[in-house]
């Protein structure tokens, strides 16, 4: 026998409206929000409009307005002599919040359901286009490759016709079933494989059913932020660090506060002056930019602090791949116990960025989640691509990619550190390079980090003056954010030592 579900009488407590606007739209809106977030279940019997009138204070006309509208939009029905009850609606949100609030303490479920009105204590200057002009994303350098291009791998030794065979093999004779709507949280084969690959490169325990795929890292870290945390909530990042993680966090409301990062990583100690922060954004493999690899102490104090804050960790491992010298420390997903880490992972530095496609492991209760969140968006990726990555790990090409990559990695970081200019005032020697696609050199103040950027520039060569990664309220002195941030694999190594030549001479 099922039990029928408690209905609890309807409350007008906490319903306030403004004599100043119009009535029965807050009416409207405030019934409609508590329908959908729970608060007035399905089957609550809603007084008759005389008696809510008269509760609120309201003309009796403004009622009938807001039940009206809420009849035509099905939140609510008559019973012919029985009056007006909540409708039986699909169990969207509460499933959102059900499925990962019992007990689990996350938060998702309030940010959900936060109403519009409740969203607008934050005042005028945090609505989302507010919050979205003031987080301005310049968009990446285009155009083709040169040195010394941050962000981008060799795209000179991509096997562009394999990749052109899997596709024609897909569309030449596609499945019916793959063509109408996939599975939001990625093609099954696909995150079978990618499971699989981060078991044995990363020593991760993951399972298919915890990868979600999304659209490069980036929107792993976007919905990370819509999902995770509320307007207000303060957010973890490296300062310096990656600006657009930061700005993902800010522009879904968080209050973004910058953590220094010393030679071990981030400086753990410093999240205890953050009371009222559950979420860290991290880059432990290979810190962007300055290239610091976490060390295994700040890794436990890391989920330590998680686990004690309730909270979370995004680790972002967008270069993974690349690793010279020495063991790779095992990734905190691979430390945690607690189911405290969502692992981000992008095809972008091994592929092409262009290609828009990595992945979320998430701990197993947030898979849901993470899912619908998907769903909404986007519903799912376009589902070919997916399948010819499918066949391309497969197949076994990406391993041999991955490996072509490494090896070319390492001779162009080779090349850029045998022609390093020597001698040049205020700019820092070449440093060790043990893993990515990036180095950061140290330059004196930056005033000097400007005129080395400018003269590059003007010689055709790019570098990336360091300064522009930190948050513009660090508490760091000006000159002491200087430095240059170089890319060493876009292009081949001629190019590379063509690069340094001009840069010695632009330098001397
Ligand atoms: C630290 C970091 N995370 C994520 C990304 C973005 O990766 P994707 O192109 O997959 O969104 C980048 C790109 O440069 C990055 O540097």
């Amino acid at each position: 026998m099922s039990e029928r579900p408690l209905v609890l009488p309807f409350d007008p407590a906490g319903i306030v409206l403004d004599q100043h606007r119009g009535l029965s739209q807050q009416l409207y809106q405030a019934l409609r929000a508590r329908v959908l977030d729970g608060r007035l279940s399905s089957g609550t019997r809603l007084p008759a409009t005389r008696d809510l009138a008269g509760m609120l204070s309201l003309s009796r006309n403004s009622v009938v307005r807001a039940y009206d509208q809420l009849y035509a939009e099905g939140y609510i029905e008559s019973r012919v002599g029985d009056g007006t009850y909540v409708t039986q609606l699909p169990k969207l949100s509460t499933q959102l919040s059900t499925g990962l609030s019992h007990g689990l303490s996350t938060d998702l479920s309030t940010f959900l359901d936060k109403s519009t009105e409740d969203l607008s204590s934050f005042g005028r200057s945090s609505e989302p286009l507010e919050r979205l002009k003031n987080n301005y994303l310049p968009s990446p350098k285009v155009g083709p490759p040169r040195a010394f291009r941050v962000g981008v791998p060799a795209f000179d030794l991509f096997p562009f016709e394999v990749w052109a065979k899997l596709q024609a093999g897909f569309w030449r004779n596609p499945d019916p079933a793959q063509l109408g709507y996939g599975d939001p949280a990625g093609e099954p084969l696909l995150r079978e494989l990618i499971a699989a690959y981060l078991r044995r490169s990363r020593g991760m325990s993951c399972t298919a059913g915890q990868i979600v795929i999304t659209s490069g890292a980036q929107e792993a870290i976007s919905l990370c932020a819509q999902l995770l945390m509320q307007p207000g909530d303060e957010v973890a990042v490296e300062n310096p660090g990656y600006r657009a993680a930061g700005q993902a966090f800010a522009v879904a409301g968080g209050r973004v506060r910058g953590v220094p990062v010393d030679d071990e990583g981030l400086d753990c100690t410093r999240l205890a002056d953050l009371t009222d922060c559950r979420l860290a954004y991290v880059t432990p493999a290979h810190q962007y930019p300055t290239g610091v690899t976490m060390s295994l102490a700040r890794r436990l104090a890391l989920l330590a602090w998680a686990e004690r804050q309730d909270g979370w960790i995004i680790e972002d491992d967008y270069d993974g791949e690349y690793r010279y010298s020495g063991a790779p420390l095992a990734p905190l997903a691979a430390l945690d116990r607690h189911g405290r880490v969502l692992y981000v992972g992008t095809f972008g530095k091994i592929a092409f960025p262009a290609l828009r496609m990595g992945y979320l492991v998430l701990p197993q209760r947030l898979v849901e989640a993470f899912s619908q969140g998907r769903a909404l968006a986007v519903r799912h990726s376009e589902v070919g691509t997916q399948c010819v990555m499918a066949q391309f790990i497969a197949q076994g090409h990406f391993q041999r990619h991955i490996r072509r990559m490494r090896r070319a990695a390492l001779s162009r970081r080779n090349v850029l550190k045998a022609g390093w200019p020597q001698g040049v005032a205020g700019l820092g020697a070449m440093p060790q390079v043990s893993a990515g696609l990036h180095v950061k050199v140290a330059v004196d103040n930056l005033a000097r980090e400007s005129e080395l950027v400018a003269s590059a520039e003007a010689v055709g060569v790019e570098v990336n003056p360091l300064s522009r990664y930190w948050l513009e309220d660090s508490d760091v002195p000006m000159d002491n954010r200087a430095g240059l941030v170089l890319g060493f694999a876009a292009v081949p190594e001629a190019q590379i030592a063509d690069a340094l030549m001009r840069l010695r001479r632009a330098w001397r």
